[in-house]
């Protein structure tokens, strides 16, 4: 069985069951400023949860994407992953306990057909907050689990939510099948990582809501949440011990070890390619969202750059010398377009922002772990870090992963302090720096940073209207441009654009710059970079009436100063992608 037969198979047997089918939400949840991203199905539903009505009713089912940062560190062992598939049921109010629990034996034993011997299950075991779960222990009973396979944990272990700081919650029951593994050591139970015991499913009876004073309180109805992760419960099915065997996340091992041309990897490298494998995906998902996240230093944008450098990072450390997430990426997509068909409508976005983020991260990633070699002492100061940071892109923990596989610990908290001064430093020039970076301030980079408005403009005189920038890359010695189109340019076509662009540099044009909201900019027609988040007040550049972009800069002063333009390439970056390198002479 594949993961498309589970989920059908899963919709069907609860549809069966009175539930209406509803579609995965983004993974970026909305009015919830305590959760970057979506972790479970339940998370969209915490209205409905806590008594609004749902517009399909009070029983409710579905496969929603999920990421989950918490387990980035277990990333590698044979069941966590960041980013995965979660499939649910809900009871706003209606069912409780005894049919959640008959229904999840029901499926896993008669629809799925698990082997009801290897199931092991846990319940509550009871607290200052709530009782001990017998109501639970006592439907899985009569589903003739016996007692030995029905353990008692605490909260840590048996208590799922709030998804956020407050909201519902409650007492779970986890469903686990045994491997047939030895045990790791007599303490060994459901809930240990060493892979005997996998987890795939959850009931959880969330019939509390946590406040903000930490208090447990009564909800006035009673919910069921249930979640079953896709990735392991087909591994389960398929007789795998780990969730990279399965047909979602195997092709993308396949795919790693043609690139590094590593056949049989030794542990280490193995870890590297599951890591990379899985921050992919994760990744992937992250740009595909139709909230357009692009990775950067803040919030969900800073999640994605770390799973983006990391993934790189750990290319490096298989030998990959070389941008290789896209193609990736493109396996990602392709595998999950049916499901997600925002990842096709974000193809374009995906690609271009996981090579930019690699063209931007390569550059220093070299020299910076040159520099970390060098600071890599008994402990790395904060200062160092940030250093490595600030000057070489390492998100901290990156340098943190570093500094563990020396077994070195990094200052922290100095990081934090590091961190704090800078920005309250730097807001002021913050934009300017954002974009170009103040090391690639050159006046050769503000020249060819003035010729790419040019250019842009230019393409959508010759060759189409709708021409918008999808991505741009500066350094002294050239530009690069990126843009959506679904054809090569034709000769003459490049030839008109390189005359109209040398044409307005003859005409020695002054380049204006203003500052004005992003509403007025515009009005006014500016372009704006596609994707891209803008602060409140923005720079607008013009080049007469010719060309108006909201822009950090640098510019030169005048057209005048740029010399002779000249496109040496255009090509295919992505289906519908074009870019374009140029050089001033
Ligand atoms: N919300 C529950 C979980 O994620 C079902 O495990």
């Amino acid at each position: 069985m594949d993961s498309k037969e589970l989920i059908r198979k899963y919709l069907e047997f609860f549809k069966a069951k009175k539930h209406a089918a509803i579609k995965s939400a983004s993974l970026i949840p909305e009015h919830d400023p305590s959760v970057l991203f979506t972790t479970a199905g339940m998370h969209p539903l915490v209205p409905f949860l806590l008594g609004q009505p749902h517009p399909l009713g009070k029983r409710l089912a579905d496969v929603q994407k999920c990421i989950r940062t918490t387990d980035i560190d277990s990333v590698g062992d044979p069941s966590h992953l960041t980013f995965f598939e979660m499939l649910g049921n809900w009871s706003l109010g209606d069912y409780f306990k005894k049919e959640a629990i008959e229904w999840s034996h029901e499926f896993l034993t008669k629809v799925l057909g698990f082997d009801a011997k290897k199931l092991s299950v846990t319940c509550f075991a009871g607290d200052k907050d709530a009782p001990k779960d017998e109501e639970a222990a006592s439907a899985w009973k009569s589903l003739k689990i016996p007692a030995e396979r029905i353990y008692f944990l605490p909260k840590e272990d048996n208590w799922w939510g709030p998804a956020g700081e407050t909201g519902p919650c409650g007492p779970c029951s986890e469903m686990f099948i045994d491997t047939g593994k030895e045990k790791c050591s007599p303490k060994c139970r459901p809930g240990c990582n060493c892979g005997k015991y996998f987890e795939i499913w959850n009931d959880v009876f969330m019939e509390y809501s946590k406040t903000k004073e930490g208090k447990f309180e009564k909800l006035k109805q009673k919910n069921v949440d249930t979640g079953m992760g896709v990735e392991r419960t087909i591994a389960m099915l398929a007789g795998k011990k780990t969730v990279y065997e399965i047909e979602t996340l195997k092709p993308i091992i396949e795919k790693i070890k043609e690139i590094s041309r590593i056949n049989n990897p030794d542990e280490k490298q193995l870890l590297s390619m599951r890591i990379i494998t899985d921050h992919l995906r994760a990744s992937t998902f992250i740009l595909g969202d139709d909230k357009a996240v692009a990775p950067s230093n803040v919030d969900q944008g800073y999640i994605l750059r770390r799973f983006i450098r990391r993934a790189i990072r750990h290319g490096n450390v298989l030998g990959i010398q070389r941008e290789f997430l896209s193609e990736l990426a493109v396996i990602v997509l392709e595998m999950y377009k049916e499901r997600y068909d925002e990842l096709y409508r974000n193809k374009n976005f995906i690609i271009s922002e996981l090579r930019k983020e690699d063209d931007k991260f390569r550059k220093t990633l070299e020299k910076g772990l040159h520099e970390f070699e060098k600071i890599a002492k008994a402990t790395i100061s904060g200062k160092d870090a940030f250093l490595l940071f600030q000057s070489y892109g390492f998100p901290f923990e990156l340098t943190k992963e570093l500094a563990a596989e020396k077994k070195i610990k990094v200052d922290e908290k100095e990081f934090d302090d590091e961190f704090r001064k800078h920005q309250e430093l730097s807001r002021v020039g913050a934009e300017k720096k954002f974009k170009g970076g103040l090391s690639e301030a050159s006046e050769e980079t503000a020249k060819l940073h003035t010729a790419t408005h040019l250019l842009n403009e230019a393409l959508r005189i010759v060759v189409s209207k709708n021409i918008s920038q999808k991505g741009s890359n500066i350094t002294p010695e050239r530009l690069r441009f990126d843009f959506n189109l679904d054809r090569k340019m034709t000769p003459e076509e490049i030839k008109k654009v390189e005359e109209i662009v040398n044409r307005k540099i003859n005409e020695a044009i002054p380049v204006k710059r203003e500052e004005m909201s992003v509403e007025q900019a515009k009005k006014k027609g500016a372009q704006a970079e596609f994707g891209a988040k803008y602060s409140e007040k923005v720079s607008v550049y013009s080049i007469d009436d010719f060309s108006v972009e909201i822009c950090a800069g640098p510019h030169v002063k005048n057209t005048s100063e740029l010399g002779t333009f000249k496109i040496m390439k255009e090509e295919s970056v992505a289906a519908g992608v074009r870019r374009i390198k140029a050089v001033l002479s």
